[in-house]
């Protein structure tokens, strides 16, 4: 056997078992392989076809060891982010105003406020309804039925504090889940959190039993009424806004760049010329709008009732005050009351951050219809990560999509007055479809508080803000934000397109498979395992490259796509 024949077998041998040329194999002069002779680049990913030869999802074609393509479609993720540039500059100027003991002071406070405004949610006040009804029910019922009472909830009715109810352990996993750490999508909501804690408190009652002793019914868990009235507004003065900018600024900044991002990657021919940013605040819509559609964006509409906040934003932009500085976007504008009409129109209408500074459900139904009628092609809500935060994108959606299910609960006052969405305002808006997160229109899986695992939302690292630098944050050097958001688009859903599932949780890594949890087309929520051998392109990507918030391929689609393929072979 010559040299030749020798060196191209081992050649065919390392293919056919996959094994990766780093180098190049040259005999006299030739080049028997090299992983240099591979088209680096790879197809786009609208050229991967599922079904195909060439289906790598996140790979190149060379048999997937090429590089790995992080541009795939599907991936948003975004590594820890900086502010721009010039923002830096701007925002440690405009810092260096104020003595740095109290901005930190301040803005921590703020965030904390941010954060806890204690609004009760729907499930606050749904614990306070059951526990209200339990209790009407105990106070009818004689001391015999109070007894099956305990046992058919599965409460234990003595106090060796062996047996632990049913509700005890739903909120010890609760409990348990939320103190995990960022990589737990779980967030119940700090006011929640606090609200179970304060509100709730253990009774013990006696009563005798039959050998004369008294025996301790214990755990009858009460809640007391929620308290609308804990809601507090915030008036965005000049302390407000430069503790805003010293806390919440880079987090802010960071959750809405994230969510362009993935209008950009998925929609690469959309250029926005115009935006409306409502409860523009420091303005980081408008840089996070610039960072991603840069030159293309000619107008910046930013609404805010706030004139401080607006001089925040407008000194950030200038780089100091005065008009003898240039704006560092052009094309800002700053105004402190939403245009009544509708006739001008705006490609992107974003509110981030906004919705949650208006107290009343009924209020932020005005403002979400008044922004869905500015908007020309979409609207983007974005909020905090919490219950509350969850709750209000979760509105928008159903106000937008027209459906009446998981309304809010206005107030304290309004409690049992369901809230109506279909009245004839709602009715006149146009048509719209969700664009992201949810893969479809049909009722969310989570809006509904009774059956919710938790709110859904997703994370983006960012760097530190000014107030942040001094805690243990330090160490880690980043903040995880965590949101909840939703984007509108005007028009239909393209009926062809069957949209990839988002994945809504860390992708956990198994020995050789995979398991995401996922929420898909048909709007179920599933978990579904992917193993090496039998999803294998699947399995790669969700391993090395999908993260908490990114599409995958449709698993049920590629299936279809395989037997179509062998039903034309045949
Ligand atoms: C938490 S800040 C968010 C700012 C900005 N969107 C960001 O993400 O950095 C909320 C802003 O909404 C403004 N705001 C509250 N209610 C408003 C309303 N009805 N109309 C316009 N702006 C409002 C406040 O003045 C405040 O500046």
């Amino acid at each position: 056997m010559s040299s030749r024949t020798i060196c191209l077998r081992v050649v065919e041998q390392c293919r056919s078992r996959r094994f990766r040329f780093t180098h190049q194999i040259v005999l006299r002069g030739k080049v028997l392989c090299s992983n240099l002779s591979t088209n680096k680049e790879g197809p786009s990913h609208s050229e991967k076809e599922w079904g195909t030869t060439k289906e790598k999802h996140g790979y190149g074609t060379n048999g997937g060891f090429e590089k790995r393509d992080r541009e795939a479609a599907g991936l948003f993720y975004l590594n820890t982010l900086q502010l721009p540039e010039m923002l830096q500059k701007n925002l440690d100027s405009y810092l260096k105003k104020f003595p740095r003991k109290v901005l930190e002071n301040d803005g921590k406070k703020l965030a904390r406020h941010i954060r806890n405004r204690g609004r009760p949610t729907d499930q606050t006040w749904q614990k306070y309804r059951e526990s209200r009804r339990q209790r009407e029910e105990a106070n009818q019922a004689k001391p015999a039925d109070i007894l099956k009472l305990h046992k058919q909830q599965g409460d234990s009715i003595f106090d060796d504090g062996d047996n632990i109810s049913e509700d005890e352990d739903d909120e010890f996993d609760e409990d348990s889940v939320s103190q995990e750490t960022s990589s737990e999508p779980h967030e119940t909501g700090d006011s929640d959190t606090d609200d179970e804690q304060d509100d709730s408190r253990t009774n013990t009652e006696t009563t005798d039993t039959n050998d004369g002793k008294p025996a301790i019914i214990k755990k009858q868990k009460v809640v007391k009424k929620p308290r609308g009235s804990e809601y507090k507004l915030i008036r965005y003065n000049q302390r407000e806004a430069a503790a805003y900018a010293a806390s919440r600024l880079p987090a802010s900044y960071g959750a809405t760049l994230r969510v362009f991002h993935e209008i950009s990657r998925r929609e690469p021919n959309f250029k926005p010329e115009n935006l409306l940013d409502f409860g523009s605040g420091s303005g980081t819509a408008t840089w996070a709008a610039h960072e991603t559609w840069g030159d293309s964006l000619r107008e910046y509409q930013c609404v805010d009732v706030s004139q401080d906040m607006n001089t925040l934003a407008e000194y950030l932009l200038r780089g100091g005050e005065g008009l003898k500085h240039s704006l560092h976007i052009p094309g800002v504008y700053f105004k402190r009351l939403l245009p009544v009409s509708n006739l001008i129109t705006y490609d992107v209408v974003v509110a981030s951050y906004a919705l949650s500074e208006i107290p009343k459900a009924s209020l932020r139904k005005m403002a979400v219809i008044s922004l869905w009628g500015k908007t020309s092609d979409f609207l983007v809500i974005i909020e905090h990560g919490n219950t509350e935060g969850f709750e209000i994108t979760a509105e928008a959606r159903n106000l937008v999509l027209k459906k009446g299910d998981g309304e809010p609960v206005d107030d304290e006052s309004s409690e049992g007055n369901q809230y109506q969405y279909l009245d004839a305002s709602a009715e006149e808006m146009d048509d719209g479809f969700v664009f992201s997160p949810c893969p479809h229109d049909v009722k969310c899986a989570r809006s509904d508080a009774e059956t919710r695992d938790h709110p859904c939302n997703f994370e983006q690292r960012i760097q530190l803000a000014l107030c942040q630098r001094n805690t243990k944050l330090k160490k880690r050097g980043f903040h995880t934000e965590r949101f909840s958001y939703i984007v509108l688009k005007k028009g239909a859903r393209v009926s062809e397109e069957k949209p990839w599932p988002r994945v809504l949780e860390p992708v956990r890594y198994r020995k050789r498979h995979v398991i995401c949890r996922l929420c898909c087309s048909s709007g179920d929520l599933k978990q579904k395992t992917f193993t090496k051998k039998k999803d294998s392109d699947i399995y790669k990507c969700a391993r090395h490259l999908t993260k908490w918030g990114d599409l995958l391929p449709d698993p049920e689609d590629r299936e279809r796509l395989r037997v179509n393929r062998k039903a034309v072979k045949s």
